[in-house]
């Protein structure tokens, strides 16, 4: 059984993000169907507005020690053993949610000794209403999650005008394909590097 987590870098009730990181959930349960050998998936949508997480400041790390929705996300994402990201572009990089959160389960706090990117299997993926998918957003955030020891896989997609099925799939069935692709070789990789 290969353990997935799923989430996007925007808050935003209607994001596009969001939805393209609930698509990928439904979509990766039958994603290694047909594969030899292909492992049952489990997968689990998480959504950042559940979490209250203050922008990171230290001080506030030290008065605070331990925020609960910190500690409640560091143990959701270490539990698993790959994690899908939808990353929207903000002026040509990722957003600042994406960032303090990264932040934040970057942080050993009050002795929780869990930094939950660090070693995780990574795909990365973004959405946007234009042309080009928010497609700048995935160069640095690579390059950040690179930089904190997660492997993040090769195989990336960004989807430009991205709309949405009513059962969450992507409309446009050659997106819907990337996107499975980009699972497959996901759930491939989480499996071979599962300890
Ligand atoms: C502050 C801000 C900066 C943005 N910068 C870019 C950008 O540089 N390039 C781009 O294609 N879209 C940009 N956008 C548009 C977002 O990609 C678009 O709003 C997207 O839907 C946001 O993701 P979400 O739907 O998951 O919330 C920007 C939006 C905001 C709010």
């Amino acid at each position: 059984m290969i353990k997935l987590v799923f989430f996007a870098g925007s808050s935003r009730s209607d994001s596009l993000n969001k939805r393209l990181a609930k698509a990928a959930a439904t979509a990766a349960k039958s994603a290694t169907r047909g594969v030899p050998n292909g492992p049952e998936v489990e997968t689990t949508f998480i959504d950042l507005a559940d979490f209250d997480i203050p922008m990171f400041n230290g001080d506030l790390e030290h008065e605070l020690g331990k925020p609960v929705d910190v500690v409640k996300l560091k143990a959701m994402l270490a539990d698993c053993d790959g994690i899908f990201i939808a990353s929207p572009e903000y002026n040509g990089a990722y957003t600042g949610l994406l960032k303090n959160t990264v932040d934040w389960m970057s942080r050993n706090i009050g002795g929780q000794e869990i930094t939950p990117f660090k070693d995780a299997t990574i795909a990365i993926c973004s959405a946007s209403p234009g042309p080009r998918g928010g497609l700048a957003s995935l160069s640095p955030l690579r390059l950040l999650l690179s930089h904190i020891g997660s492997m993040v896989i090769p195989s990336q997609a960004a989807f430009g005008g991205a709309t949405f099925n009513d059962d969450g799939s992507l409309k446009d069935e050659k997106q819907q394909k990337l996107l499975d692709a980009v699972l497959t070789n996901l759930i491939k990789t989480a499996k071979a590097l599962k300890s």
